[in-house]
């Protein structure tokens, strides 16, 4: 027998018994982000190898070790995207389509890491990205994060917190840069192979290290809030303000540093207390610096990303379901009723309902079919409705007695 093929490790189908609640996902995102004035664009999956490394940093663990690079037949060296947020900065350049003035935009669409797969961490996963171009202000940051908060509560999520932080601006952080290299050297036999490397790099990603051996000493390092300059600490009270007003609940987590080297001031996460060990289900921050890294004018931004399969986690985990949003099943039997049932559901369809026909057979294995659908409602036609001119309408979900209805009536509780 031929060999069968399979996916790739860390790369998942979506079966189909998953897709109403990845739609559930996507219908609230467009809407929640449409609410804000954001703005849908896409780029593309692949781009020069030199984009990640200079937007993202040549001693993050991205561009290290999980990134997917290869020759194309010319030779060039390109890269499948880990984020989104390079490739929009690389398109507002290229476009220069802030011409006008800010921009909010938003993109969503697969990603790819070369990381150990687990529960809720893929080669191959999906994010909504989110990016305010051209806003300078803390009113922009809160407002990604109000708009975030929002989304949660839409999709029934409450077991999340927020964590905030800032990470100053460049001369701040170069400050701290040497007050952490000194406090590390001094700790140099904790210190495991991965800080060594970062030592001088990218000492700033020490502090996100899991390694529990390290815990103490990253305990002490030297915080950034400490040497935060005026306009960055302003900055950052005008977050708190805003956020305070708005009412979300949030920690400031000294420690919070990200993954990505492009950030300055605000950094900030949601985390999930309930699907496991990979559980920060959104992170982002202010990149000000990084239009100009990658060859464009100065142009302060912020932006954000959260992993779709991490949030379908936590839509799960509290409670939401899978169902289809089905209105009608519809079970006919005999060839009269047939013809009388394909008719009935694309006149229903014409009035906006969701209508899967039976494929036939007994009623008790259609109406099985029914249960399954997660519709609604089942509309059965048999030769009495056909000869009386009428439907059986049966509630499939919230209890109720059938009726026998003419087709118009029974319409109209299928609201
Ligand atoms: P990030 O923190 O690398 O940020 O990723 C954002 C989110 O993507 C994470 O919080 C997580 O939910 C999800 N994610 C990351 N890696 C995986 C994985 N291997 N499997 C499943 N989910 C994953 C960024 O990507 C930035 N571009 C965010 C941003 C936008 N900053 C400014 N603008």
């Amino acid at each position: 027998m031929t060999q069968k093929i399979q996916a790739i490790r860390g790369m998942e189908d979506v079966l189909p018994d998953q897709s109403a609640l990845w739609e559930k996902l996507e219908d609230a995102c467009r809407d929640v982000f449409r609410q804000y004035g954001y703005r849908n664009m896409r780029t593309p999956l692949v781009e020069p190898t030199a984009l990640f490394v200079r937007g993202i940093g040549d001693a993050t663990d991205i561009v290290e070790k999980e990134m997917y690079v290869f020759e194309d037949r010319n030779g060039e060296s390109l890269a499948l995207r880990p984020e989104a947020t390079a490739g929009i900065v690389r398109s507002a350049i290229e476009h220069n389509f802030l011409y006008n003035g800010p921009m909010r935009v938003w993109t969503t669409g697969p990603m790819f890491r070369y990381e150990r797969p687990q529960k809720g961490r893929q080669r191959q996963f999906h994010q909504f990205d989110v990016e305010a171009l051209g806003f300078e202000g803390p009113d922009v940051d809160a407002e990604q994060i109000v708009l975030l908060a929002r989304l949660w509560k839409r999709l029934g999520i409450t077991d999340v917190e927020l964590q905030v932080n800032s990470i100053g601006d460049a001369a701040e952080r170069k400050v701290h840069r040497g007050k952490l290299i000194a406090h590390f050297e001094k700790h140099a036999s904790v210190l495991d192979e991965d800080a060594k490397r970062r030592l001088h790099a990218n000492p700033l990603l020490i502090l996100d290290s899991k390694n529990p051996a390290m815990q103490p000493m990253i305990e002490d390092a030297p915080r950034l809030g400490d040497v935060l300059g005026d306009a960055a600490a302003a900055h950052f009270k005008g977050l708190e303000s805003l956020l305070g007003e708005a009412g979300v609940a949030y920690r400031v987590n000294p420690r919070l540093v990200r993954g990505l080297d492009y950030y300055n001031r605000t950094v900030f996460e949601f985390v999930s207390g309930s699907i496991g060990a990979q559980s920060t289900i959104a992170g982002g921050g202010r990149y000000d610096a990084l239009f100009e890294q990658l060859g464009g004018k100065a142009t302060p931004a912020c932006g954000f990303a959260f992993g779709v399969e991490r949030v379908l986690l936590a839509m799960q985990a509290a409670g939401a379901s899978a169902a289809a949003q089905l209105d009608v099943f519809v079970v006919h039997s005999g060839e009269a009723a047939q013809r009388e049932a394909w008719r009935l559901a694309e006149q229903w369809r014409d009035s906006g309902r969701n209508v899967v026909l039976g494929a036939g057979g007994s009623f008790k294995s259609q109406m099985k079919k029914a249960d399954a659908s997660g519709a609604r409602y089942a509309v059965i036609i048999g030769d009495d409705e056909v000869a009386s001119r009428r439907v059986t309408l049966k509630p499939l979900r919230d209890g109720g007695e059938q009726r026998t209805l003419e087709p118009r009536e029974a319409l109209t509780q299928v609201s």
